[in-house]
Formats: structure tokens, sequence, C-alpha cells
């Protein structure tokens, strides 16, 4: 049974984008897997006033199951509602790989979705965009296109390195397909290894420090769209703080890199609306489940790992938003 995702009392992204624009903060997209990540999810942001995306990708929502999902998105409104948050929420699908995908996400409730052609020769990409955007605009519900290739791996799209987006391409590929936001390559990828060593140098901590984005690419895609919301995907900050808390309790995670939080913050600032955030979440919700199995080896009730797990993810959630992404308190 089809359902709109005004039913469940979501919302599209046109809004969320239109208000980040104007106070120049990006709106988080949080993935998740489970019910703990859905849950700090909801009250990272709720308690800080942020406004949220909750991100589902192609995998994730075989993994969870489509008529959970739905029932999901509704849960989540409502238990926001009744903990006191204002904050609009939105459910998208993350890396959407075809047509019938992004049809079957709107017909179960999914406010935005994300159609990823950016593999596709260029022709492709707009032509296969454009049928999305036709389909989902009668639903009123937004979407995402992408334009040049992040290295690493998306879904089941593996970029062995990333083609950056040629700022020639936006006007006319926003303009053929209209879609709502544009998601661009200046130099983030998927997952905790988003550098290789050599190309980092290290600071007087010996910490690995990667080259800069490619802010000279965002600045000229600013100028020939202005005002078009932005996105940027792989934009984890993969904090030491977890990876080394996991490398501590028996995990093994080498040479873990990820976008520097100023960098993050710069972006915030100017057109980009929406930051993807999904290995920090796990890498968060990894270490404390480690740190509690190492300490305390007899423990068998999952609500004693997965809480631990649920409160820091909740936290870093939380400061994330305040101090990164500048996009708490903005619905008090
Ligand atoms: O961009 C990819 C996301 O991190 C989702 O990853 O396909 O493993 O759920 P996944
Ligand atoms: P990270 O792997 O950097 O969290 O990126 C997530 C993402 O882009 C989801 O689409
Ligand atoms: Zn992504």
């Amino acid at each position: 049974m089809a359902v709109n995702f005004k039913e469940l009392g979501l919302v599209n992204t046109r809004e969320m984008f239109k208000k980040a624009m104007e106070q120049e903060y990006a709106v988080p997209a949080y993935n998740f897997n489970n019910m703990e990540q859905l849950q700090a999810i909801i009250m990272g942001c709720g308690r800080c006033g942020s406004p949220v995306i909750l991100q589902v990708s192609k995998g994730a929502r075989e993994y969870a199951n489509a008529t959970l999902l739905r029932n999901l998105g509704k849960g989540a409104v409502e238990m926001a509602r009744e903990e006191g948050f204002k904050i609009p929420i939105a459910l998208h699908l993350d890396h959407g790989d075809s047509y019938e995908l992004c049809v079957s996400c709107i017909e179960g409730g999914f406010s935005s979705v994300m159609i990823d052609g950016s593999h596709h020769p260029y022709e492709k990409n707009v032509e296969l965009t454009k049928k999305v955007v036709e389909y989902a605009h009668r639903h009123d519900v937004t979407v995402e296109g992408e334009l040049g290739v992040l290295a690493g791996i998306e879904d089941d799209v593996v970029a062995a390195r990333s083609v950056y987006t040629q700022p020639e391409d936006v006007e006319d590929f926003v303009e053929k397909t209209g879609v709502d936001s544009l998601a661009i390559s200046i130099g983030t990828s998927h997952g905790a290894y988003k550098f290789r060593p050599e190309q980092c140098t290290r600071n007087e901590q010996g910490v690995l420090v990667p080259p800069p984005l490619r802010f000279d690419i965002l600045k000229e895609v600013e100028r020939r769209i202005p005002g078009f919301p932005i996105v940027l995907h792989g934009a984890s900050s993969v904090l030491l703080k977890y990876v080394n808390l996991i490398n501590e309790n028996g995990g093994a995670l080498e040479a873990a890199v990820g976008i520097p939080e100023e960098q993050l913050r710069k972006a915030a600032r100017s057109a980009v609306c929406k930051i993807n955030i999904d290995s920090d979440g796990r890498l968060v919700m990894t270490a404390m489940i480690r740190k509690t199995f190492k300490e305390k080896p007899a423990e068998f009730d999952p609500r004693k790992y997965l809480g631990p797990a649920r409160e820091e993810l909740m936290n870093m959630i939380i400061d994330k938003n305040r101090n990164v992404l500048g996009s708490a308190e903005r619905y008090d």
C-alpha cells in the first residue's frame, strides 16, 4: 500500500535547505542501520534543536525491511513530538541507483530521494535523474542528483579514485533535470580510509593531515548556480578518539583518515546545505561496543552494550551539529 510522506509527519528538504542557505549552516544527514542509531539521531538532533535528514542506503533498507522502515519513519516523528522536539524530519534514500528503487521508496513514505547517476556517462545521468525528478515532484518529494564521482565505495559502485565535479556542467545539469539539490565531488570520499597515508602530511602529534578539499571547485559551482543547495558526501571526520578506542579494545583500524572539522565548518557556511555522515556513527557504535565487551566480558544483555553506544552517538551528534555544521538551536 502506497503512503505519502506527509501522512507520516515527515517533510521534504525544500524548506530545510532554504533556511540553511539563508542562515549559513548545513543540515546533517545521518545514516542509520538499526534502532539504536535512529534513537540517537532523533534524541541528539531533538535535544540541540537541529533539523535532521534520516538517511537510508539501499543496503540499509534491505537490512531493515522496507515495511518496518516506513513505520520507523512515522514512529521517529511521533517520538520526537512526544519528546517536545519541534525539529523538521526528512526520510531520505541515499545513493539510489535506479528509477524503480526511487519509486519504491517514494511509495514507501520517503520524503526525499537521491538518484546517483554519477557513474553513468553525463547524458545518461541527465536522463535518469530527470525521470526520477518527474515522478518524485508529482508526490512533492525532493530529489538530490550527483555530478562527479567520489573515491571509495558507493554501495555497489566502486570508484577507484575521485573524479572532481566539473563546474562547467552544473548549470546544464540542474536546468535539464530539475533536481532540488546537487552532490558534488571536491575531494571527500566514503568510509574511514579517505586518503592514503602518502597523500597526507603529519602534524606535530604525528597525526595524518589530509590534503585540503577543493574549495576552488565549490566556489566556481556557487558562482554558476547561486543559491542552489549543494550536498557533501563522504564527510565523516573519522574522529581519532573513536579510532583509538577501537584499536585499544581489540580492533585493527590502521591509517584511518577523515575530513578535518575546520574544513567542514567552512563548507557548512557556504552553499553546502547538507552534509552526509555515516562512518562517524559506525565508529562510535563500534568503539563503545568493543569497550564494553572488553571491560565486562560476562555481559550478554544487548541493552548493556548497545545502550552506552547509543548514548555516546547522541553526544557525538550534538557536538557535530553545534560545533561543525552549525545546525543546532535552529528549532527551539
Ligand atoms: O555512502 C554510502 C553510505 O555510507 C552507505 O553505506 O551501503 O554500507 O549502507 P552502505
Ligand atoms: P562517510 O563515509 O564519510 O560517513 O560518508 C557517508 C555518505 O556520504 C553517505 O552517503
Ligand atoms: Zn554518499
